[in-house]
């Protein structure tokens, strides 16, 4: 193996330190604890792991951590008032709505609702729509922490192909704009795309987010390239549970510059960003400066 593994864990770490940093300094000198609420409807496994991790690192970095959990049959019209009293209340700067809702409601209308300053998921499309004229928005927190590690790693990305293979509007898109925002000539390929893997070796960054378990294998990846893996996807092997990414680790680890692991490396970044997101509302909120290299 010749790349460099980039530690996002350590990373997100730092993030999350710098961000408590910040809201220690909010506390005492202007009597403000960031807030953010998170809302879950239903029981989804997965999803519960999520908001109590995310629960949990809220607190840790000294902000107002807020959870709602709904029954799975919750009328539209109910979680619809209850974001509205979230959007009014002063002491919640940040909202998410875990996704994925349950079948009988509408995630386009219910991530609308939320106040566009509080939606530190970034999906409002309001946010989508600033991202994507390079305004000043909210930055859905998985590109966002795929951005800051790129920026880490390589100082400037001005000039580098980049290729971003998945065209979600949670990753794939808004990746996209930002790596533009970043001067980067941008390639989105997706599954239909003609010659996926001669695409992928043009690229000095390459960003799998196709979510298929380890598509992206060494002969898709430029010599010295950046891969960052955003896949997590759990699999069988040898009778085990196994996380594996969109790349397969050890292929592209033999001819790229620097890659991410799974676990342990878009992942947490995920919640350091939201945590960042959260505080970023907060200071906007209150006309304060914006803390520096924790937005896009
Ligand atoms: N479900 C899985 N990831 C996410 C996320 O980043 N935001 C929301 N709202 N739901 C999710």
């Amino acid at each position: 193996m010749s790349a460099v593994v980039i530690d996002g864990k350590a990373f997100a770490a730092k993030v999350r330190g710098q961000v408590a940093g910040h809201v220690a300094q909010l506390v005492r000198d202007h009597g403000i604890t960031p807030g953010l609420a998170v809302v879950l409807v239903g029981s989804d496994p997965a999803s519960e792991v999520y908001v109590k991790s995310k629960g949990k690192m809220t607190v840790e970095v000294g902000m107002l951590s807020v959870e709602h959990k709904l029954p799975v049959d919750t009328a539209e019209a109910d979680l619809l008032a209850l974001i509205a009293k979230l959007n009014a209340d002063p002491k919640i700067h940040g909202i998410l709505v875990q996704l994925p809702l349950p079948g009988h409601l509408n995630s386009e209308l219910v991530i609308n609702s939320i106040d566009p300053a509080k939606d530190v998921d970034g999906f409002h499309i309001s946010n989508v729509g600033l991202l994507g004229t390079g305004q000043k928005s909210m930055v859905p927190c998985t590109p966002l922490g795929c951005l800051m590690m790129l920026r880490d790693h390589h100082g400037s990305l001005s000039g580098l192909n980049a290729v971003v293979v998945g065209r979600s509007n949670i990753v794939g898109k808004p990746m996209a704009q930002l790596l533009l925002g970043d001067s980067c000539t941008v390639t989105i390929a997706h599954s239909r795309t003609k010659d996926l893997a001669a695409v992928c070796r043009g690229a000095d960054i390459l960003v799998a987010a196709v979510g298929r378990p380890e598509m992206i294998t060494g002969d898709y990846v430029k010599s010295g390239a950046t891969v960052i893996d955003v896949g997590i996807n759990r699999i069988e092997r040898d009778g085990k549970t196994k996380l594996v990414g969109d790349a397969e680790f050890a292929s592209c680890a033999a001819v790229a510059g620097a890659i991410t692991p799974v676990p342990g490396g878009v992942g947490p970044m995920t919640i350091a960003c939201l945590l960042a997101n959260t505080l970023t509302a907060c200071c906007r909120a209150n006309g304060l400066a914006e803390p520096e290299g924790l937005t896009a």
